[in-house]
């Protein structure tokens, strides 16, 4: 039973990697889309070819999740239409760095947490109280598994997907007795442009990551996001975690190669 046909679903991060992945899967199901990002000609490009494809409603925004007034009135636009979300996938987000804590970059720390965590907070409190004013809604957050197990010179981005794995506790908390669910979904290693950003344009470097094994794909997660999402309403799959089965946690992974990375 497909239960996202004609759900308008709000995508944060949806120029690449697991936000476009989960905007072409919600698409082929049915739903309706708002997608955002800072990139806007990658969203036209997604945008076309997803409305050539399916029979599904696109709008696109061009938002910086960090920028709160930007969010809040993305978002009162929204509502201005009657465009109010069934489903908020809160994806955007980034790593930047690997170093030792004591050799990190204030720089990359305050871009990490301005974006993986000040930047869901905005999203979620502009969405959500409308979602509790219908007593209908489901948030869902993409974490890590990052945000179950420290590995070394996760640091920083590590503490934000905890962060992301509080703020999903506590948001369950707070509308118990409501309608409305809140979910996240935690990958392991996906091959996505995560690397690249990490490493800060560092090609080789980046793909060494996925070098060796089979990674996740975005696709992957995608379809994870929609059977979370496509649950029947009394259903909340609260936490979902994803590994490839090459990785057991973070840093346990089986390599037919040794690689750099
Ligand atoms: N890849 C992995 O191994 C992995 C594992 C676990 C969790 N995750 C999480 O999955 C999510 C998506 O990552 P990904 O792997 O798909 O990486 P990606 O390919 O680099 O995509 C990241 C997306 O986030 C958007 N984004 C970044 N900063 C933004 C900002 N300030 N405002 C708005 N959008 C912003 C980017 O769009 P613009 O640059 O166009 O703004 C892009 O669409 C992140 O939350 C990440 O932490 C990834």
């Amino acid at each position: 039973m497909n239960r996202l046909q004609g759900k308008l679903v709000l995508i944060t991060g949806a120029s690449a990697g697991i936000g476009a992945a989960c905007a072409r899967a919600f698409a082929a199901r049915g739903a309706h889309l708002l997608l955002s990002a800072r990139r806007f000609s990658r969203l036209e490009a997604l945008r076309d070819e997803l409305q050539s494809a399916h029979e599904t409603e696109v709008h696109i925004e061009k938002l910086d999740i960090r920028d709160r007034g930007g969010v809040e009135s993305y978002v009162a636009h929204l509502l201005s239409q009657g465009r109010v979300p069934d489903i908020l996938v809160n994806n955007a987000g980034l790593s930047r760095g690997l170093e030792p804590f004591h050799e990190g970059r204030v720089e990359d720390w305050e871009e990490m947490i301005d974006t993986n965590v000040k930047g869901l907070l905005y999203m979620s409190r502009a969405v959500l109280h409308l979602m509790v004013e219908r007593n209908s809604g489901h948030v869902i957050h993409i974490g890590s598994t990052a945000g179950d197990i420290v590995y070394p010179g996760g640091n920083v981005y590590n503490a934000t997907k905890f962060a992301v794995k509080a703020l999903n506790q506590g948001m369950n908390l707070d509308v118990v007795g409501t309608r409305i669910r809140i979910s996240s979904v935690d990958p392991g290693l996906v091959e996505t442009e995560f690397s690249q950003v990490r490493f800060h344009g560092d090609e080789e470097r980046a793909a060494g990551v996925y070098r060796g094994y089979t990674p996740l794909t975005a696709d992957d997660v995608a379809d994870v996001v929609c059977y979370v999402a496509g649950a029947p309403e009394h259903v909340n799959l609260m936490r979902t975690v994803v590994y490839p089965t090459d990785q057991r946690n973070p840093y346990v992974l089986h390599r037919e190669t040794s690689t750099a990375g």
